[in-house]
């Protein structure tokens, strides 16, 4: 016997089908408990979709189905209507697909959920179902929705690392806006990134002398993943490369910098024989150094410099100053970051010019995958920023389905009572407001060099 409040006590529909509803519309009661016991029947049953309307939720399995996203399924999705079919996301995708070639207007899928919630691979199929509405006929080699594809695996291998919570955690966010013709074939795509997250390095290059002799790579002590195979993920790397247009040369280009980038972060500093100044440690350091210098193809007397001294642009002039060794280590992680930065900005503009862009397009399905919300013992000023964003997007959805239904029921004429669903703007206003919000603070405080 348990004594329950009766506040905290919800009905239960005694009717409901053995495996759940799989649309949550159907539900009898609709409260939480319901909701959730309802998802936890269906993946209990192996479904791991489950319409809420016309929402899709799902449930990460952490194991591939073979046949959930084979052409087959593919097949059955297209053409049909959304709740004719089991729940799935090719149902979404094709929805949106068939929405834009009737209306000719563009739309927009918003993929959201916690990290390791399934978001990018989700993404990856909802591309690769539109992809497969839309090839254009008679192209030889590499097709545009090809290139569109691939361009996932090689942003992935620049832009995504392992977290403790997911072993491929996207640490940027993409928006990838896929064009159509009239006919419906796909004619373009423009891919847009966000807030790369540079503090964790995650490239296993082999240098001969192996990833954990890399300051950048050791500090996590985790150079493996289980299951992940470096080097058959490397050919398929540079095979994507190749696909999305970028040459041999450029790949060669692209490994040098990652090279250059871990050999800066093994360039250690000694104090320097004048005041609040420093030098290159030792031998090693040195060998470090003139490696990077090779590798960037700079004067390495120059990268010196730029390491140990800092230049101030005041009113008076310009004014060099030399560092101490700690600031001189921040000022070598500063530069390793802006290279790695400016490396993926080129990798994604690359990218954009091979694909092309339809300038008058009028027909795109958009897909946004964001870095999924994230908790950890120690947080930075990268995941108040990944949070946020995640934030803003959640009061955006809510905004849209409680606008939206609440202007259907009112165009219905349905007789209805203001919804109230958890609204998020404290937490918002926290962040963003101005002023008094964590950001203008930091601005402020930025702005007095206290940071
Ligand atoms: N539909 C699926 N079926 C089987 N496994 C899946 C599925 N979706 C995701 N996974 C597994 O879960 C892992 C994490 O998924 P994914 O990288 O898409 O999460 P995410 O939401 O993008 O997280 P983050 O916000 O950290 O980028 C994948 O690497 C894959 O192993
Ligand atoms: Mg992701």
């Amino acid at each position: 016997m348990v004594a329950a409040d009766i506040s905290k006590v919800y009905p239960k529909d005694t009717e409901a089908p053995a495996g759940g509803v799989d649309d949550m519309t159907r539900l009898l009661y609709l409260h939480e408990p319901g909701v959730l016991g309802n998802i936890k029947t269906r993946y209990e049953h192996n479904q791991i979709y489950t319409y809420a309307g016309n929402i899709l939720i799902a449930v990460n399995p952490f194991q591939w189905s073979p046949y959930l996203y084979g052409t087959h399924m593919m097949e059955q999705y297209k053409d049909a209507d959304l709740g004719e079919l089991s729940p799935h996301v090719f149902a979404i995708a094709d929805v949106a697909y068939r929405a834009m070639k009737k209306e000719g207007k563009s739309n927009s899928i918003l993929v959201s959920g916690e990290s390791g919630a399934g978001k990018t691979e989700t993404i990856m199929m909802l591309m690769r179902y539109l992809a497969y509405l839309g090839p254009r006929s008679g192209t030889e080699g590499r097709t545009v929705e090809q290139q569109v594809l691939e361009s996932n695996p090689v942003l992935e291998a620049f832009g995504n690392a392992k977290t403790v919570r997911n072993n491929n955690s996207s640490r940027f966010g993409k928006f990838v806006e896929i064009q159509f013709d009239k006919e419906g074939h796909i004619s373009g795509a423009a891919i847009r990134t966000y807030l790369l997250e540079r503090s964790r390095d995650k490239e296993r290059y082999k240098l001969g002398a192996g990833p954990k002799s890399f300051h950048y790579l050791n500090q996590s002590n985790c150079i493996e993943v289980d299951g992940i195979n470096d080097s058959q993920e490397y050919l398929a790397t540079r095979s994507a490369m190749y696909i999305v247009g970028i040459s041999e040369e450029e790949q060669e280009a692209i490994f040098r910098v990652v090279a250059a980038v871990l050999h800066i972060g093994n360039i250690d500093f000694d104090e320097g024989t004048e005041v609040d100044s420093s030098v290159i440690k030792d031998d090693k350091s040195r060998f470090h150094l003139k490696t990077a210098s090779e590798l960037l193809m700079c004067d390495c007397d120059k990268l010196e410099k730029a390491l140990i001294t800092r230049i101030m642009v005041t009113r008076e002039g310009v004014i060099t100053k030399t560092l101490v060794p700690e600031l001189a280590i921040v000022s070598r992680d500063g530069l390793a970051k802006t290279i790695y930065s400016l490396l993926f900005d080129w990798i994604v503009n690359k990218i954009n010019v091979s694909i092309g862009q339809e300038a008058n397009s009028t027909q795109s399905i958009g897909v946004l995958d964001i870095c999924g919300f994230e908790n950890f013992e120690v947080n930075s000023f990268e995941q108040l920023c990944i949070n946020y964003a995640n934030e803003k997007l959640q009061e955006y959805f809510n905004q849209y389905i409680f606008k939206m239904e609440q202007q259907e029921y009112t165009e219905e004429e349905i007789d209805w009572s203001y919804i109230d669903f958890v609204d998020n703007q404290d937490v918002l206003d926290l962040i963003e407001k101005k002023p008094g919000g964590v950001i203008a603070l930091l601005d402020e405080a930025w702005g007095e060099g206290t940071l």
